[in-house]
């Protein structure tokens, strides 16, 4: 049952635009405490004593929450309330929940179970017999002050394909944050993204962590990531990844059901986060990925064998402040990274900013870094004025020997990347670098506001010649789809999926017996807003018109999201978590 919308309006209406924020898919007891009014604060005493009765009233008629609260808790969360009331200045447009939560943004109320859909249009083919997989964040709370369109638990939606029929699955990713918060009934750690909107804001709630970890509340050893970003198969298993923590390992049920193993480190190898982004070679089995962090060094690459066995750690010094460092790319000879002009500055939020800010002063630049390195030695590194690539599609050793080719979007406006994402323009380039002599020559290959591009991944590492990328207008959210050659630098296909409806990623899944690069489908959830409701599209990469094969309609709404993966069954046999 669809709860009935409620809206919530503020007396202090913020200065833009803010669309209707739908609580129904929310969980009810979090509403009041979020969306106060600020006039709260003209009366602090009055209202003070007030929020005080209110969190005890509340504790006690929730009987879950009243089990496991204790004294040191009710004062932590009533101190987390006082802070959302009082201390947090006047919230932004980037971070208020009515507005980064809205419409297909908001979170599902609840998990999915295994549950048929209905083909719609055409047929499912035999060669998607597996998985379609996609991650993105999904709130288990109402944010109680302001949140970031990353802060969101990271929640699972498998559609699984088996000879023509499909299930839809939505899960949480059970991390140690999710699980700790569900059976607490509240929200205990505060948002990376949006918590410290204040040098006041920042100590008290950095206080209240504090204090709830040397109370018994959270044990951070465990994690503290979302999970939210991403999903990878490598050394027979497949994990859900945020960058922030370890890999979680994830179980695909025969019946389309998700289940979470548990936190995964490599036999005691790989003790801090990794890169959302790791890159798998299809023709050897192995996974490269990094690390990025605060403290030096900024990057560490390393690699895991077809086995899935980590090797030892690279660290990279010539990394000289701490970036943003999203995602990377790997050639036969190189591993490719960008340093780009989003840094992460925890003194920025103190001052009411985000965590990662853009230096519009810092040159940005591209570090190659020999595959199989065991250190930085042979690392070079290339200004590239004006090329900010926070995603790479793919890169390529061209036969001179000597060039390293890169395909991926460029941000053009990032400065708005973390506050005012509707303007930001990313411009697919392919980048040519002369690693002798250092010459970099650029081409754009589509003036089109592009951004989670894929492509035919048997062509990861190797010289490819298709790319689909999907259409921002504006980001975050994505009207269409493309495809762009690279060979010819010009565009050859697309499809919008028309008014009032939006995509995410597309996934190219290749046919079993496809002969050429493009021979395969191209898969995404699509969300109607006019009519509520949620497909699953597949269609012919090879058609300009990206010819619908399926359409699936899904039996309920899959929020918009990062990215996913398509997990054939014959791989899900070979998985060592069955
Ligand atoms: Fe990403």
């Amino acid at each position: 049952m669809v709860p009935k919308p409620i809206i919530i309006t503020c007396k202090q209406p913020p200065t833009t635009y803010i669309p209707q924020f739908n609580t129904s898919s929310v969980r009810t007891e979090e509403k009041p405490q979020t969306l106060q009014p600020k006039t709260l604060r003209t009366t602090p005493t009055k209202t003070l004593l007030a929020l005080l009765i209110t969190t005890t009233q509340k504790l006690k008629k929730t009987n879950k929450t009243l089990q496991t609260s204790s004294i040191p808790t009710l004062i932590l969360n009533t101190l987390d309330d006082i802070i959302n009331t009082f201390v947090d200045p006047p919230i932004k447009p980037s971070v208020d929940p009515r507005h980064v939560l809205s419409q297909n943004f908001a979170p599902v109320l609840d998990e999915l179970p295994p549950t048929q859909c209905k083909v719609i249009k055409g047929t499912l083919p035999p060669s998607l017999n597996g998985v379609y997989i996609r991650n993105g964040p999904n709130p288990q709370f109402l944010p109680r002050g302001p949140y970031h369109l990353f802060d969101g638990d990271g929640m699972l939606h498998a559609v699984k394909i088996t000879n023509g029929k499909a299930t839809l699955c939505s899960r949480y990713v059970q991390t140690y944050k999710y699980k700790i918060e569900n059976e607490a009934g509240y929200q205990i750690l505060p948002n990376v993204f949006s918590g410290f909107n204040s040098l006041i804001g920042l100590a008290a709630r950095g206080s209240v962590a504090v204090a709830r970890v040397l109370t018994g509340q959270y044990n951070p050893i465990n994690g503290i990531g979302l999970i939210n970003t991403s999903l990878a198969l490598f050394g027979n298993r497949l994990f859900a990844l945020g960058e922030s923590d370890l890999p979680y390992e994830i179980k695909l049920t025969p019946n389309g059901d998700i289940q979470t193993i548990g936190r995964y480190d490599f036999d005691g190898k790989l003790f801090m986060n990794m890169t959302a982004h790791p890159k798998i070679d299809s023709d050897t089995g192995e996974c490269f990925a990094y690390r990025y962090g605060l403290i030096r060094p900024f990057l560490t690459y390393f690699r895991f064998d077809s086995n899935g066995v980590k090797h030892n750690d690279v660290p990279v010094f010539s990394m000289k402040r701490p970036s943003f460092l999203h995602d990377f790319a790997i050639t036969k000879k190189y591993a490719v990274f960008a340093d780009i002009q989003l840094e992460i500055n925890p003194l920025d939020m103190i001052f009411g900013g985000s965590p990662v800010r853009s230096d519009p002063s810092k040159v940005p630049r591209i570090g190659i870094l020999p595959r199989y390195a065991d250190n930085e030695s042979k690392m070079k590194w290339f200004d590239v004025p004006g090329l900010n690539i926070m995603h790479l599609i793919n890169a390529w050793d061209e036969e001179d020997g000597k060039t390293v080719t890169v395909v991926a979007p460029n941000i053009l406006s990032v400065e708005h990347m973390m506050e005012r994402i509707e303007l930001i323009h990313e411009m697919i380039e392919k980048v040519r670098i002369n690693v002798e002599t250092g010459i970099v020559t650029r081409q754009p290959l589509s003036a089109r506001n592009l951004d989670l591009a894929v492509i035919n991944n048997e062509f990861l590492g190797k010289k490819h010649r298709f790319i689909y990328a999907a259409i921002g207008n504006p980001m975050p959210k994505f009207s269409g789809v493309v495809k762009i050659d690279v060979l010819k630098g010009e565009e050859i296909g697309c499809r919008l999926y028309g008014e009032g409806c939006y995509g995410g990623e597309p996934f190219f899944v290749a046919k079993e017996d496809g002969e050429e690069e493009d021979d395969g489908y191209l898969v995404s959830y699509v969300h109607d807003e006019k009519k509520g409701e949620s497909m699953f599209l597949v269609m012919d990469a090879k058609s300009p018109e990206f010819e619908i094969v399926a359409e699936v309609k899904l039996p309920r709404r899959v929020p918009y999201g990062f990215h996913g993966l398509f997990v054939k069954e014959s791989d899900i046999t070979k998985l060592s978590v069955l």
